[in-house]
């Protein structure tokens, strides 16, 4: 019979229970995280750390949670967080089973305990903070800026119309969290050669600006059974875009792209 051994440090201990810093003005508003942990520079497996926090004396948010933990509870907590309005990305986490922003998912939308887990399939560096170096890098890959031959008009700007300034509108508002590339079952199982739907999102932004003169070596650069092709429509990235951003529908309008050129 086959045995299959799960990679080392993947089972995840049952960790410590923390209590409220002080005694809660109600205890019917004491409600219970449940927080992965994990340092790789020890040599115990992650474990899931409960921890009671008094809602009452909270904001309404789990990054409100998190900074109330951090601050009064357990300073080694570690997250990333920068402006708290859903513009950064970096508090980007795995939250009740979606991957969401910290900052702009409501306590009050979630049931029971909240659990809290990094972006899944990533390295973790610590506790809720992923490695997001090849992320990044895959954003480098697509030359995330504008490339042109012609020269700019001497006296102003390279100028948009209405119209093709709505084309790049929506791809432009990508803040770069992963939330869709982390929800990616294609990108779970390749995300050394797929690029994900985040990269390929922002690879769209530049193909559809009209001021941008490199779109015939931007599709050969996207013309791979891998970087591109590993896209099999699934959806999970536009479900859980928290800036409700399509991925999906940019990643088949590139494939039409591609198909349209062929002919
Ligand atoms: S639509 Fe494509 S990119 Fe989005 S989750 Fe599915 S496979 Fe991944
Ligand atoms: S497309 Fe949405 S989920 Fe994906 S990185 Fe951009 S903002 Fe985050
Ligand atoms: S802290 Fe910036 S998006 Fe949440």
């Amino acid at each position: 019979m086959a045995e299959f051994r799960l990679p080392a440090k993947s089972r995840i201990a049952k960790g410590k229970t923390h209590a409220p810093s002080v005694a809660p003005s109600d205890p019917g508003k004491v409600r219970h995280f449940q927080i992965y942990r994990y340092d790789p520079d020890t040599s115990g497996n992650p474990r899931l750390d409960t921890y009671a926090v008094d809602t009452g004396r909270c904001g309404p948010m789990v990054l409100d949670a998190l900074i109330k933990i951090k601050n009064e509870i357990d300073p080694s907590l570690t997250f990333r967080r920068s402006c708290r309005e859903g513009i950064c990305g970096s508090c980007a986490m795995n939250i009740d089973g979606v991957n969401t922003l910290a900052c702009t998912q409501a306590l009050a939308d979630i049931r029971g305990d909240v659990k809290i887990y990094p972006l899944p399939h990533l390295p973790v560096v610590k506790d809720l903070v992923p490695d997001l170096t090849n992320f990044y890098a895959q954003y480098a890959s697509i030359k995330p800026w504008l490339q042109t031959q012609t020269p700019p008009p001497p006296d102003r700007e390279r100028l948009q119309s209405k119209e093709d300034q709505e084309l790049i509108n929506s791809p432009s508002a990508c803040i770069l969290c992963a939330c869709c590339s982390t929800s990616c079952p294609s990108y779970w199982w390749n995300s050394d050669r797929y690029l994900g739907p985040a990269a390929l999102l922002a690879a769209y932004r530049w193909l559809v600006d009209t001021r941008d003169e490199a779109t015939g070596s931007r599709l050969d650069d996207l013309e791979d059974p891998f970087r591109l092709y590993r896209c099999h429509t699934i959806m999970n990235c536009t479900n859980v875009c928290p800036k409700d951003l399509n991925p999906a529908k940019a990643i088949a309008a590139t494939k039409r792209m591609l198909a349209e050129r062929r002919l």
